[in-house]
């Protein structure tokens, strides 16, 4: 039933994501060899962002800030010239993310810019000394879906290309097997596939659950899942109009528990046996806990609702953990008779 764009776009993932694995990435050795990174972007590309951040430091080792490009211009940060600028956006249009790169050009011309985005013409291609454009194709609904993808195997593989570069350099920086990254990717379109389709037996149908009532959920997810969380919040937030609000598992619970009460939803993302022991209080407590994990994790069983998703290298879970989100922020917006691909008061970027 793909009856709206906004599901259209999240079932054409699987070939975006092939699509992204198939383009040359054009990375000159200036961009190779950078010091480090700041990578600026608003709002869903921000959230591709901070997942990547994982990525640059754990695969590639490369420091790296993740900054939001609508605070830029209230701070001074500080710009060394051996800093390679990542702009990120899906439209290459957002003002916020302009002025930013506006800014730090005119104080260090000789500074590098790549450019990720999803639009050829763009002015933030204009802008920026190389542009990487996702083969991702028109994303016609608001909510950011199919682009999030794209944006993230772009990063996944320039964080393997910086990686590899290094380990040419100084193997024992870099002390990971470059093809073993690169089979593990191969498997993303697959695997993004085979769990939408056994995702969709139960969700994507337009059909709110149970623990919809609620006007609040929480979100909760470690390390790499953490921006996961942040990302389904901000798609549950702009598609059903639910305060949604998304934490670090282990900062949850100093202080926000506090506002748990019986009936109270929370999503645990891939919950590890120290998460699990938070959420069996939870549950205590009465709140609703839905698990979304590998297929068969030992801390899946006994939660009020399990969606399990294919088992792939860890490093690429969140591939596939953003997919249940995405479709339950369609399926709560459609029960509640919202208009999922234009929501109220949004456009599709602020320029
Ligand atoms: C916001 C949109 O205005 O802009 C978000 O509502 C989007 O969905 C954000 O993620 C950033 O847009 P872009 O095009 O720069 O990635």
């Amino acid at each position: 039933m793909n009856d709206s764009i906004m599901l259209k776009n999240i079932c054409e993932q699987p070939n975006v994501v092939a699509d992204c694995l198939a383009i040359e990435l054009p990375l000159s050795d200036r961009v190779l060899s950078a010091q480090r990174i700041m990578l600026l972007a608003c709002g869903s590309s921000r959230h591709a962002g901070l997942v990547a951040q994982h990525w640059f430091e754990t695969i590639a080792k490369i420091p790296i800030q993740v900054l939001d490009a609508a605070a830029w211009t209230d701070r001074s940060p500080l710009v060394e010239s051996n800093t390679l600028i990542i702009a990120l956006s899906q439209s290459g249009k957002t003002k916020d993310l302009l002025e930013a790169l506006t800014q730090i050009k005119a104080v260090t011309p000789e500074i590098q810019v790549l450019a990720i985005v999803n639009g050829s013409d763009s002015p933030l291609v204009h802008l920026a000394d190389s542009a990487i454009v996702t083969p991702a194709g028109p994303e016609g609904a608001v909510a950011a879906t199919k682009s999030f993808s794209a944006q993230l195997v772009i990063l996944a593989r320039i964080a393997v290309n910086l990686a590899e570069y290094k380990s040419l350099i100084s193997p024992s920086i870099v002390p990971v097997s470059i093809s073993k990254l690169r089979t593990d990717l191969k498997v993303l379109p697959q695997a993004i596939a085979k769990s939408l389709n056994n995702l969709q037996r139960h969700i994507g149908k337009g059909v709110g659950l149970d623990w919809m009532v609620s006007e609040s959920i929480v979100l909760l997810g470690r390390g790499i899942q953490q921006p996961i969380a942040l990302e389904g919040a901000l798609k549950l937030k702009e598609t059903a109009y639910v305060h949604a609000e998304g934490f670090g598992a282990g900062d949850f619970c100093h202080g926000p528990m506090a506002i748990l009460k019986p009936g109270f939803p929370i999503i645990a993302l891939m919950p590890d046996q120290k998460m699990r022991s938070d959420l069996d209080r939870f549950q205590a407590l009465g709140c609703t806990v839905i698990g979304i994990g590998k297929r068969g994790h030992e801390c899946l069983p006994g939660l009020d609702q399990v969606f399990e998703l294919e088992s792939i290298a860890d490093w690429l879970m969140s591939f596939l953990i953003v997919l249940p989100l995405q479709l339950l922020a369609y399926d709560w917006a459609r029960s509640r008779e919202l208009n999922v691909d234009q929501p109220r008061y949004l456009t599709k970027f602020i320029g």
